[in-house]
């Protein structure tokens, strides 16, 4: 695990997120009531990054494209796509698969997520 610097804290306001990459990981976090918290940026559904997603009921993200929500805390599915209606006909080749999350650390007023090394080959 190595620790990747995101922003001071102070920086990101409660109820917003931030963009980082970290090597060929795309990776969002968020400021919830409750602290900090990282997921993947790219929807488990048909991987559109959701940088430019909403957070909906304080804790959840919801993809921009197919409306998928996902708990930010655990990763885990909220709700699966939804939208436009039919969409749902896919499901049958892309089930439910939850978020990978990371953890964040705060260390003398730094926020960093750990990810994990890629092994070279
Ligand atoms: S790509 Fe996110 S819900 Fe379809």
């Amino acid at each position: 695990m190595a620790l990747h610097s995101v922003c001071k804290e102070g920086e990101l306001a409660p109820g917003d997120k931030k963009a980082i990459k970290v090597g060929k990981e795309d990776i969002i976090v968020f400021h919830l009531d409750d602290g900090y918290y990282a997921t993947q940026a790219r929807c488990t559904h048909l991987f559109k990054k959701m940088t430019k997603g909403k957070i909906i009921e304080g804790d959840k993200i919801q993809c921009p494209l197919h409306k998928a929500s996902f708990d930010i805390r655990t990763g885990e599915v909220d709700k699966w796509a939804n939208f436009p209606p039919g969409i749902q006909i896919l499901n049958v080749v892309r089930a439910e698969k939850a978020l990978k999350t990371y953890p964040v650390t705060i260390e003398a007023g730094e926020i960093s997520v750990e990810v994990q090394e890629l092994e070279s080959a």
